[in-house]
C-alpha cells in the first residue's frame, strides 16, 4: 500500500487492474485512485494546510470527499451541492486544513456504488503534531468484494433487490485491497490499530481471540476515558473508523485468529491471523491505555438548542408506490413538516447555534448515518443517556432505535446527511442540512 506524506496528494482515479485475490490468482479490473486498491495512504498533519489535484480518469463524473474532515463547505465533495462532477478528463482543486488529528478517509460522491463498489476508496491521516507513544501505527482498510470466478466483479451494482434490503455485502473481506496474509507480529509490542470500514453495506464485528483490545479514538475523534469493547467485539459499521491500542501479549511463535462474526456464528470468518514472529517480548504487558490528545471540537450547548426531530422510512416492508402511481423512492427522511427532496435542505440551523437532532429508525434496518462537515455528539439511544458524551460522524441506527445527536453550528453551509449504506444512500435515504 503506497504511503504519500505532507502537503500535497495528486490523485487520479482511473480503470487499473488489481491482484485482490492474490498473486498467482486472476487479476480484478478495478477503479483505482493513482493505481492501487486501496487508494495511497495520505497522511496529513493537524493544523497544516493540504492539497489535492484531483484528474479524473474515468469514463463519468467524479468527486472526491474528504469523509469526517470539519472543512469548508466548498471542498466537501458533493456534486451538485458544493461543486459540479469533475468531468472526465478535468480536473478539480481541492486545499483544506484539517483542524482535528485521526484516522478518516477519502472516496467518490458521485455513482457511488459503481465507483466506490470498484475500488475508490483510502485511507486519509491526520497525524498529531507529537507522535503518541505506540510502537507501530498501522492501518486497516476494510472493503468486502463478489467476484465471479474469473477474479472480475459479479455485475449489477445499486440493484433495486439490494437497494430494499441491507446493500451489497461481498463474500470476500480484504484489508488494504488484498485477500490478507497473517500479520506479523512482535510479543510486547503495543500497536496504533486504525481500522476503516470502507465497504459498502457490510458491519463488521471484530474479535481479536487471545487479546484485549482497547478503542482510544472512534471515526477519528480521541477518547478521553478508552474501553474495552463489550463481549470483545469490535463493532465497526460503513464509513466508520476505529483506533483501536492493540498490546501484544500473545507468545513468541503463536497466532490468534482476527474473527469477524456481526452476522452470527453460521456467518463468521477468519479475516486474518496475527501470528508472532519468535522474538523475545519487547516489553511486558500490559500498559495502561494511551490517551491521544483531544481534538479542539467546539461543545454544544446544550441548555438552548434548536431541537430536529427525523424519522427514517421504508425498505422491503414499507416499498410502495408514489402519489402520482410511479414508483415511490425506497427509503426517505422525513421531519415534523416535510419529507426530504434532493438536494433541497430539510431544515436551516441558525449558525452559532447549537443542533439537537433526535434520529427515530422506523425501519427494520440498520442504518449508519452520517453527517457531513462535523463531529456530532451522541448524548442518549432508546432514552438511555450516553455514560459520558463521544463524538461521531457517523452513528450506528440500529432497527426502530432512537438516538440523539448534538453539534455546535460553527461550520457555515449545505451538508449532506445520509446513511452510508451507499445503496440506502442512492436511493432515499440521504438529504441535507444547511447551517446559515
Ligand atoms: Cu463517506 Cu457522504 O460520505
Ligand atoms: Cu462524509
Ligand atoms: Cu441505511
Amino acid at each position: 500500500m503506497a504511503a504519500t506524506r505532507g502537503e500535497t496528494a495528486p490523485l487520479r482515479p482511473a480503470p487499473a487492474r488489481a491482484a485482490i485475490l492474490g498473486a498467482g490468482k486472476p487479476e480484478t479490473e478495478v477503479l483505482a485512485y493513482n493505481g492501487t486498491v486501496s487508494g495511497p495512504v495520505l497522511r496529513l498533519r493537524q493544523g497544516e494546510a493540504f492539497r489535492s489535484t484531483v484528474t479524473n480518469a474515468l469514463d463519468q463524473g467524479t468527486t472526491v470527499h474528504w469523509h469526517g474532515i470539519r472543512l469548508p463547505n466548498a471542498m466537501d465533495g458533493v456534486p451538485g451541492l458544493t461543486q459540479q462532477a469533475i468531468k472526465p478528463g478535468g480536473d478539480f482543486h481541492y486545499a483544506f486544513t484539517p483542524p482535528d488529528a485521526g484516522t478518516y478517509w477519502y472516496h467518490p460522491h458521485d455513482h457511488t456504488a459503481h465507483q466506490m463498489g470498484r475500488g475508490l476508496a483510502g485511507a486519509l491521516i491526520v497525524e498529531e503534531p507529537q507522535a503518541p507513544p505506540f510502537d507501530r501505527d498501522v492501518v486497516w482498510v476494510l472493503q468486502d468484494w463478489e467476484f465471479q470466478p474469473d477474479g472480475q466483479f459479479v455485475p449489477g451494482f445499486d440493484t433495486p433487490m439490494e437497494a430494499a434490503m441491507s446493500g451489497r455485502i461481498g463474500s470476500v473481506v480484504t484489508i488494504n485491497g488484498v485477500v490478507p496474509a497473517p500479520m506479523a507480529v512482535r510479543a510486547g509490542e503495543r500497536i496504533r490499530l486504525r481500522l476503516i470500514n470502507a465497504c459498502l453495506a457490510r458491519f463488521m464485528a471484530l474479535r481479536f481471540i487471545g487479546h484485549r483490545v482497547t478503542v482510544v479514538a472512534l471515526d477519528g475523534q480521541p477518547l478521553l476515558r478508552p474501553f474495552e469493547p463489550s463481549g470483545g467485539q469490535v463493532i465497526i459499521a460503513p464509513a466508520q473508523r476505529v483506533d483501536l491500542q492493540l498490546d501484544a501479549i500473545g507468545s513468541p511463535n503463536q497466532a490468534y485468529p482476527v474473527i469477524d462474526d456481526f452476522y452470527g456464528n453460521g456467518a463468521a470468518y477468519r479475516l486474518t491471523t496475527l501470528a508472532y514472529t519468535k522474538q523475545p517480548p519487547r516489553r511486558s504487558l500490559p500498559v495502561a491505555p494511551v490517551i491521544l490528545p483531544p481534538n479542539p471540537v467546539p461543545q454544544p450547548d446544550l441548555r438552548n438548542p434548536v431541537r430536529h426531530h427525523l424519522t427514517i422510512t421504508g425498505g422491503m416492508m414499507g416499498m410502495g408506490m408514489a402519489a402520482d402511481g410511479g414508483p415511490a423512492a425506497i427509503w426517505g427522511i422525513k421531519d415534523r413538516h416535510r419529507m426530504n427532496d434532493g438536494m433541497a435542505p430539510i431544515f436551516t440551523i441558525p449558525r452559532g447555534r447549537t443542533a439537537l437532532i433526535t434520529l427515530d429508525n422506523q425501519t427494520s434496518f440498520w442504518h449508519p448515518m452520517h453527517l457531513h462537515g462535523y463531529s456530532f455528539t451522541v448524548l442518549s439511544r432508546n432514552g438511555v443517556k450516553a455514560r459520558y458524551p463521544y463524538l461521531r460522524d457517523t452513528v450506528i441506527l440500529r432497527p426502530k432505535d432512537r438516538v440523539e445527536i448534538a453539534f455546535a453550528a460553527d461550520n457555515p453551509g449545505d451538508w449532506m446527511f445520509h446513511c452510508h449504506v451507499i445503496e440506502h444512500q442512492a436511493n432515499g435515504l440521504m438529504t441535507v442540512i444547511r447551517v446559515a
